[in-house]
C-alpha cells in the first residue's frame, strides 16, 4: 500500500522519537520514500545519523531551512513533494504551533507548504496533556479536515507516571498511514454505521471442550481498522480473538462473545442500527444438543455426540433487512469458489459476498494476507489478488460503496 508514496516524518522532541526510528524503518521497508525533519529538540533525543540511516536519505533540519546554498526552498520542496505528513510525536510546543499556523521552524513551514493529508501522533507527560491550552489545541487542530489524528494511549509513561501520553506504537502508526494513503485522506464513510462480526465461534460440549475453527479474527479485525480511519462508525461483535490483536484498535464498540448463539442475539438485537453489515466471522454450522456446565471427566465423556444445527444468522439478518441496509457475507471455500458464493449470497439473501479461498498458501484463516473475490447480487466481480488483510479490507469497503 506504501509502494512509491512519498512520506515527510516530523520528528519533534520527545522521548517517544526513539520509537519513530522503528516507524521510518518499516516504511522504508514497505516500499515508500521518506524524508525525515527533525527540530531543534529532536535532535536531543535522535540524531539526524539515525534516521538518515533508516530512511536512505539525509535527515533535514533548521540549517538546511536557512542554507543559502539551496536552489529552491526546502519547506516548498518539501511540501511539494509529499504525500502525506507524519507528526509523531507531536510535542505540546509543535502541537500549540501548529493549531497557530506558525511557522518558525522547517516543519512547521512545510506543513503549511503543503496540502497532503497530516496524521498528528502526540505523546507527553499526563499533565501537560490535560492542561486546557493543550486540549484547546488539540481540538482546533481536530477541526481543520487535514487533519488525522491518532490519540495518545494511556500506560507507563517514561516520567513513571501512569496516565494518558503514551505515544500509539509503531504498529498503529503505520496502519493508519497506510489507511490515510489508500482513501488520499478523505473520510469518506463518515456518518456510515457499521456492524462487523470477526473472529471464529465455540461451540461448547463442556466447561473446556469446544467445536470450534481456525479463524483468527484479522480479516474482520481489518475491515474494522480500515472502515474506522476513514471515519465510519463501527461496532464490533467477536468471537475469542488474540488479545495482542484487540491492542490499539480504533476508537469503536466492542461485543465480545464466545458461540454462535450468543453472536446471533448480540447481531440480530442491534441490527437495525446499522447501514453496513459485514459478516465476517466464521460462525459454527453445528453443536452439542447437550451442554455440560462442568468439566466431564475422562470417564464420562460421551462415545459420541448428538448434533444440532446452528440457525445462519446472515440469512437471518437477510430476511429482515431494510431495503437501505447493506448486508455482506464471507464464503470460505475449498475449490471452486465463485459458485458456490454465488448460490450462498441467493440463499441468504445478501447484497455481496467476499468468497476466497482457504486452502491455498498465506490465504484464508490465520494469516496476513489474503486474495478475495467480490461478488454482488447482479453478478458482477472483481478479484482482488494477494495483499496484507488491511488492503483487502480497503478494496472490499470500495467495493461496498458502489453497490
Ligand atoms: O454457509 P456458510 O457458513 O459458508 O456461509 C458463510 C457466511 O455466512 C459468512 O458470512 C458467515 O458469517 C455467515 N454465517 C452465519 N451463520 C451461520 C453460519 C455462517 O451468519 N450459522
Amino acid at each position: 500500500m506504501l509502494k512509491d508514496k512519498k512520506v515527510v516524518v516530523g520528528i519533534s522532541g520527545g522521548i517517544a522519537a526513539y520509537k519513530v526510528c522503528e516507524v521510518i524503518s518499516r516504511l522504508f521497508k514497505a516500499g515508500a520514500e521518506v524524508r525525515v525533519v527533525l527540530t531543534d529538540s529532536a535532535q536531543r533525543f535522535i540524531t539526524p545519523l539515525t534516521v538518515a540511516t533508516l530512511s536512505r536519505h539525509a535527515a533535514y533540519t533548521d540549517e538546511d531551512f536557512w542554507d543559502s546554498h539551496q536552489p529552491r526552498p526546502v519547506h516548498i520542496d518539501l511540501g511539494e513533494w509529499s504525500d502525506l505528513i507524519l507528526l509523531a510525536p507531536l510535542t505540546a510546543n509543535t502541537l500549540a504551533k501548529v493549531s497557530l499556523g506558525l511557522a518558525d521552524t522547517l516543519l512547521t513551514n512545510i506543513i503549511l507548504a503543503s496540502n497532503c493529508p497530516v496524521l498528528a501522533v502526540p505523546a507527553m507527560n499526563t499533565d501537560m496533556w490535560q492542561q486546557l491550552s493543550v486540549q484547546s489545541n488539540w481540538r482546533k487542530l481536530q477541526k481543520d479536515e487535514r487533519y488525522h489524528i491518532l490519540s495518545p494511549n494511556s500506560g507507563l509513561l517514561a516520567c513513571d507516571r501512569r496516565g494518558k501520553g503514551r505515544m500509539s506504537e509503531p504498529t498503529e502508526i503505520i496502519e493508519a498511514i497506510e489507511s490515510l494513503i489508500h482513501s488520499r485522506g478523505q473520510e469518506d464513510l463518515r456518518n456510515t454505521k457499521i456492524l462487523i462480526s470477526a473472529g471464529g465461534t465455540r461451540e461448547h460440549i463442556d466447561a473446556v471442550r469446544f467445536i470450534g475453527n481456525p479463524s483468527s479474527g484479522k480479516m474482520g479485525l481489518a475491515i474494522a481498522k480500515a472502515a474506522a480511519y476513514r471515519g465510519a462508525e463501527i461496532t464490533l461483535v467477536h468471537a475469542p480473538i488474540e488479545a495482542r490483536l484487540l491492542e490499539d484498535l480504533p476508537e469503536m464498540e466492542r461485543f465480545p462473545v464466545v458461540s454462535s448463539a450468543e453472536m446471533e442475539r448480540s447481531l440480530l438485537d442491534q441490527a437495525d442500527q446499522f447501514d453496513w453489515i459485514i459478516m465476517c466471522a466464521a460462525v459454527g454450522d453445528v453443536r452439542s444438543k447437550i451442554l455440560h456446565n462442568n468439566k466431564l471427566s475422562k470417564a464420562d465423556l460421551p462415545e459420541s455426540i448428538e448434533l444440532e444445527t446452528i440457525p445462519d444468522i446472515a440469512a437471518q439478518l437477510g430476511h429482515k433487512k431494510r431495503a437501505d441496509q447493506k448486508l455482506i457475507g464471507f464464503a470460505a471455500q475449498t475449490g471452486e469458489i465463485t459458485a458456490p458464493a454465488l448460490a450462498k449470497l441467493q440463499r441468504k439473501n445478501l447484497d455481496a459476498i467476499a468468497a476466497n479461498s482457504i486452502d491455498l498458501p498465506d490465504s484464508g484463516f490465520g494469516s496476513e494476507t489474503n486474495q478475495l473475490v467480490f461478488i454482488d447480487k447482479e453478478g458482477r466481480q472483481a478479484t482482488i489478488p494477494m495483499a496484507p488483510k488491511l488492503a483487502i479490507a480497503h478494496h472490499l469497503l470500495d467495493f461496498i460503496k458502489q453497490l
